[in-house]
């Protein structure tokens, strides 16, 4: 029997949904960013393609003439060196994408929803962000973003896509569009792109092979800079999904990046300590901004500075992204232009008022957010009461309020100088009916 027949359809073999599940289940053990054996890393197509320290893993059309089939062809297959190898049928399904012409539909617009989420108890909110300019509120729960109406706090629209896990969410700087970074943890990275008042997703662009963080737009809204677990920063064009940045010399998770006033450099911040521009079309490193010593866990921009505010295991420290003076004392930290109170437990988000001239932040000790003057660095208000730890901090676009989320599923919003509460609510519907038992109800007659 021929295993290319127990395909019926005609339809092509998808790369995404066929090839990389074999790969990842066999192959990204010993090929992947940071561990490539051979020279080869098998967690992308273009990767792939570009092979490994004898050449290019495939050519497109030649079965015969890849790589990639020699190694897992064959009596005695050398490759996974290790593990259980693949079985005909798998083997002739890799044989068949090659042939077909090797299609990379990694990177096409997904738009496939998952079902509506169902919610037992109030979700994690890893973020939410207030539209600069449109009435939104956008709350992000488990795999959705909740869209509440920035005035009255009333739900509006649910943005369901495919990845399960959200880590952060920005409106462009027009307000029109919602970009998603996440993902299915172990599996890929996400950045979807949402047309914000039809409530429609218009791209969905996978990367990496885990959750990706921190995203950002540039100021003209055509690309998207983002952090990877991988030890990448990124930057993707919002209309192609086209890669024209992977910055790979970070030596840990990178947990954001932030596009400068120019939209020609980047600069990402790593659990690897390091603060670092980088010239986008060349790929340079122009320079490391910090002196390397905390955990840097989130990172904003300054409304209109090239200045890059980083929450580290410490504090909040505010830096100008430039190449540091000649001949300056790395033990300096000449590029610093203040230090923030200390933290007990380190800082896990900021936010900058929309004037540049307040910040908020938030860290151990859970449940206390706490907003300071971003000129003279003193603390203007305290806002309590939060259970558990705050994951993201909003600020509305005339500052006024300034939301807050996390652990508890709770959203806060605060009059924050008058350290007073304006209002709080879980932003899903609570349902005390599993999913499962849902299910079985939607299908009776
Ligand atoms: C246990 C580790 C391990 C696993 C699992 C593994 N490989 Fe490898 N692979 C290696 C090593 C080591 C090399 C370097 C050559 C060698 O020693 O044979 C290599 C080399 C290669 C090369 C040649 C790169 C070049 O240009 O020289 C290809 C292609 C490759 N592997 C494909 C795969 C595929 C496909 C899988 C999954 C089916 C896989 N490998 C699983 C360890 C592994």
């Amino acid at each position: 029997m021929s295993p290319c027949l127990i395909r019926a359809d005609a339809k092509p073999v998808s790369f995404q949904s066929e090839v990389v599940p074999l790969l990842q289940k066999s192959c990204w053990g010993c090929h992947r960013p940071g561990k490539e054996k051979g020279g080869i890393d098998l967690t992308s197509f273009s990767a792939l393609v570009k092979g490994g320290k004898h050449g290019p893993g495939l050519q497109v059309g030649h079965p015969d003439q890849s790589r990639l089939m020699e190694e897992i062809s064959g009596p005695e297959p050398s490759m996974p060196k290790e593990g259980e190898r693949f079985s005909a049928q798998e083997v002739a399904l890799i044989q068949r994408w090659i042939k077909e012409g090797a299609l990379d539909d990694t990177s096409v617009s997904i738009g496939r929803a998952r079902s509506m989420p169902v919610y037992k108890a109030a979700p994690i909110i890893p973020s939410i962000a207030f539209s600069p300019v449109g009435p939104w509120l956008a709350v992000a729960g488990r795999g959705e973003v909740l869209l509440f109406n920035a005035t009255n706090f009333l739900p509006t629209a649910r943005l369901v896509g495919e990845a399960g896990r959200i880590e952060s969410i920005r409106f462009s700087p027009d307000g029109r569009r919602l970009a998603v970074a996440g993902g299915q943890p172990g599996q890929w990275g996400e950045i979807q792109i949402w047309d914000v008042a039809a409530g429609s997703q218009l791209h969905a662009y996978r990367s990496t092979f885990d959750s990706v963080y921190g995203a950002d737009w540039s100021s003209d809204q055509t690309r998207i800079a983002f952090g990877a677990s991988d030890r990448t920063s990124r930057v993707i064009e919002v209309e192609t999904g086209h890669e024209v940045l992977k910055f790979d010399q970070h030596t840990d998770w990178v947990f954001g990046a932030a596009f400068l006033r120019d939209g020609q450099r980047l600069v990402s911040g790593s659990r690897d300590k390091s603060l670092k521009m980088i010239d986008i079309s060349s790929g340079k490193l122009l320079e490391t901004i910090n002196r390397e010593s905390e955990t840097i866990r989130c990172l904003v921009r300054h409304p209109f500075e090239d200045w890059v505010l980083i929450g580290t295991d410490v504090r909040p420290r505010l830096y100008k992204a430039e190449v540091k003076k000649e001949h300056s004392d790395p033990n300096d930290d000449s590029n610093q232009l203040r230090e923030f109170e200390h933290f007990d437990g380190g800082i896990n988000a900021l936010a900058f008022s929309p004037d540049g001239k307040c910040m908020a932040s938030s860290g151990s000790p859970a449940g206390e957010v706490r907003v300071y003057d971003a000129v003279s660095t003193s603390r203007k208000a305290t806002l309590r009461g939060h259970r558990g730890v705050v994951f993201s901090l909003a600020f509305s676009p005339d500052g006024s309020q300034l939301a807050t989320a996390g652990f508890e599923g709770i959203v806060r919003v605060f009059d924050w100088a008058g350290e007073r509460l304006v209002t709080n609510f879980v932003p899903v519907e609570i349902s005390a009916v599993d999913s499962m038992a849902q299910a079985r109800k939607a299908h009776e007659p």
